[in-house]
């Protein structure tokens, strides 16, 4: 039983104890019924408390029992929660630390609520495609009002419980306890002293009421609507709660369940269940058992002030670690340290962080010319230019001066970081750390693993990762890793588009229309399109067999490097980003074209957005396969955070499940029937092939 049963004189105390949150599962609610039956029974037992053992009253539902029987095996969380509004002694419920979603509404179901100072409460459902479930969208209005219990379901988003307790006419604090370490005590007193006190009060009995009605919901309607596009359940929230206001108290709860049971279906109520767990997923190493010694990081040395360099060191300087910066020449430093001041100082004159704030940061900032400066740091990260033979250098001097058990970092984006361990005489201590352009923003980071990385630098990284804020996934070696590998399949497809008829307004279109944040031209502008000319000069060089369009190379030959000059794929007005269809790229294709002897074709959004997002899975099922990525959920997380693949979508490989994994592979054999196409291209990797046989999925 995951609730514990004791009696305090006449009080009966109920505990949940389901670490870390007390996640309301089946055995903490039968706990709960258990316990309530026992005080009830009990005579000598006059009033119950009901409170949640370790760091949580309740984080709210198990979601680890979605969508199985547990979930709704009895008692279910409502005929618990009617179970405690029917106790006919008082239930009062003892809130501390946290009372999310279920948890909030089981205390709703008690009689009398009390909380420990600096509660955080939230109805967070929406965030997983949801509404509350268990009456949180009748029950909070009554207590609250309708304006912030609406605010509070909508957005998800916690509230301190001193505040709420500051909103006038509230109900859902009878009282605040003196402190965290009073509260038992306060609250087994006031079951005492409510417990001649009848009749019981419930919330259900309280009215809902906005004085304009209409009109308000009209108005958060336009608001959230726009806000919440793909998304359906911010609207089915406001539908909940102006039920609340306007029908019989059970009617709106048949209408919340309805609601509710209906969201649960939807794929985007799925991707974004299949997200919250996959961001949990991708933090554990099957191999790094969790509580693996790590490595204590409280200084950190970064090789490079570049662009990368600088986004790198704010990271931590955000976190109040300090960063020591190395570069090789004076003015190279200036400028780096300049770039990082300018982020900073638009960050304060935009409000969004305090002049002081700024000092502060800028104080733990040490710049230096020396490698005797860094020796002692605990962590070093190198992000010089992208070339071994630099590297080399940079890791032979670092083997040198950096004491022993510091971890050593590459940044690099395509190198092998095996090689880069070898110049070491400790590939042990070796990782990459893969930061996204701009670095200070980019909540992708993929730790890439040697051949010979140590588990504790591995366990280290991954929560260090979690102090800077990042999304780590942790990718093996190859070229690319996981979320360049993939992204050179689907640039490739891409340009095979533009040949047989597309233009890259067209292809970007399509692919924004599907949710991407970026089509692939615009990004490729916004990136500069010489990078990729340089990779592919070396990596074609490799692989001469492979074929792919010359259209890229063509715009680096005419200097249209994207927006750094002003023309790419697109023209720009100086200053400017907005992306402006150029005729003299669509003749350069056309031309491009006729020389081929290719006569083009009209391609619809549908085709362009199945090759592109197709050519992605198909990759990234060899990704799979290979054990570069340890499960398809981790693909996942690397194209939400790092590659702006739609939230709603749930990553590509949760999309492919979608649709159907025969479906994807039915598509990829019509695709390589396309003479224009490369049907090699379209060869489905073996695990896709058999998976889709066996009427299976990825995640
Ligand atoms: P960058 O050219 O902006 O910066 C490189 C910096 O390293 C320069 O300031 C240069 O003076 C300095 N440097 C070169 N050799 C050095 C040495 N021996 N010692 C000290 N400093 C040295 O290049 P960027 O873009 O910052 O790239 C750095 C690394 O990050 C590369 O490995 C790149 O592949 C990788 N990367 C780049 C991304 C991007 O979008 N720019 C994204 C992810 C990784």
């Amino acid at each position: 039983m995951s609730a514990e049963y004791q009696v305090h004189g006449d009080v009966a105390v109920i505990t949940m104890k389901n670490p870390p949150v007390n996640g309301l599962g089946l055995a903490v609610r039968q706990g709960i019924a258990e316990g309530l039956e026992k005080a009830n029974r009990d005579p000598a037992v006059l009033a119950i408390v009901i409170t949640g053992a370790g760091r949580a009253f309740s984080g709210g539902a198990d979601i680890r029992e979605f969508g199985t029987p547990k979930s709704i095996q009895e008692p279910n969380l409502l005929s618990l929660i009617l179970a405690l509004e029917n106790s006919l002694k008082p239930v009062v419920a003892a809130i501390h630390s946290v009372a999310m979603g279920g948890g909030l509404e089981l205390a709703l179901g008690c009689h009398y609520r009390i909380a420990a100072p600096g509660c955080k409460v939230a109805m967070p459902e929406v965030k997983l495609g949801l509404i509350p479930g268990a009456g949180g969208t009748q029950r909070l209005p009554r207590v609250i009002g309708v304006e912030a219990a609406l605010n509070m379901i909508v957005s998800g988003e916690p509230v301190a419980s001193e505040l709420l307790a500051s909103l006038p006419g509230q109900k859902l604090f009878d009282r605040l306890a003196a402190s965290n370490e009073s509260l038992m005590d306060e609250a087994i007193q006031m079951a005492r002293d409510k417990a001649a006190i009848r009749p019981l009060p419930l919330v259900r009995q309280l009215p809902a009421k906005h004085p304009q009605g209409d009109a308000y919901f009209q108005f958060v309607r336009n608001m959230v609507g726009g806000m919440s596009k793909n998304f359906p359940a911010p609207l089915k929230c406001i539908d909940a709660v102006e039920t609340a206001t306007k029908k019989k108290f059970d009617e709106g709860m048949a209408f919340e369940r309805e609601t509710f049971l209906n969201l649960m279906l939807t794929p985007e109520c799925r991707a974004l269940r299949h997200v919250f767990m996959a961001e949990r997923a991708a933090s554990k190493i099957a191999d790094v058992p969790e509580d693996t010694a790590k490595r204590s990081i409280q200084s950190v040395a970064v090789i490079g002030a570049g662009t990368m360099g600088g986004g790198i060191s704010m990271n931590f300087l955000n976190a109040g670690i300090p960063v020591t910066i190395l570069e090789m020449q004076q003015e190279a430093l200036d400028r780096g340290l300049a770039t990082i001041r300018k982020n900073y100082e638009a960050q304060v004159s935009k409000g969004k962080l305090k002049q002081d704030k700024y000092e502060q940061r800028m104080s733990l900032l040490k710049p230096t010319l020396n490698y005797s400066d860094i020796g002692q740091a605990d962590l070093v990260i190198e992000a010089v230019f992208e070339e071994m033979g630099v590297k080399e250098k940079v890791f032979e001097q670092l083997d040198q001066v950096m004491k022993p058990g510091a971890i050593l970092a590459t940044n690099t984006s395509t190198l092998d970081v095996n090689q880069i361990a070898s110049f070491t005489q400790r590939p042990q201590d070796v990782v990459g750390l893969h930061f996204f352009s701009p670095a200070n923003v980019m909540k992708l980071l993929e730790v890439v693993r040697g051949e010979k990385t140590a588990k504790d630098v591995l366990a280290t990284v991954m929560s260090l990762a979690k102090t800077i804020k990042k999304t780590a996934v942790v990718s093996g070696v190859c070229d690319g890793f996981i979320g360049n590998r993939m992204i050179e399949q689907y640039s490739r497809q891409a340009g095979f588009l533009l040949e047989e008829g597309c233009s890259p307004s067209q292809v970007d279109k399509a692919i924004e229309k599907f949710g991407f944040a970026m089509g692939p031209f615009r990004m490729s502008d916004l990136a500069g399109n010489d990078i990729g000319w340089a990779i592919r000069k070396r990596r074609y060089l490799e692989k001469p067999s492979m074929r792919y369009s010359k259209t890229a190379d063509l715009l680096c030959e005419l200097g249209r490097f994207g927006q750094k000059t002003g023309a790419g794929w697109y023209d720009y007005k100086p200053g400017k980003r907005d992306a402006i269809t150029s005729p003299l790229v669509e003749a350069m294709i056309e031309k491009h074209r006729q020389a081929q002897g290719i006569t083009p074709r009209k391609i619809s959004d549908e085709e362009i957005v199945q090759r592109l997002v197709f050519s992605l899975v198909n990759e990234a099922a060899r990704i799979l396969e290979e054990g570069i990525a340890a499960k398809a959920s981790d693909i996942d997380m690397v194209y939400l955070t790092g590659y702006g693949f739609p939230l709603w979508r749930g990553g590509p490989m949760q999309y492919a499940d979608t649709v159907g994994l025969f479906n994807v592979v039915q598509a990829m054999k019509r695709f390589s029937q396309n003479p224009m196409d490369d049907a090699n291209f379209w060869q489905p990797a073996p695990m896709l092939t058999k998976l889709a046989a066996e009427g299976r999925t990825f995640n």
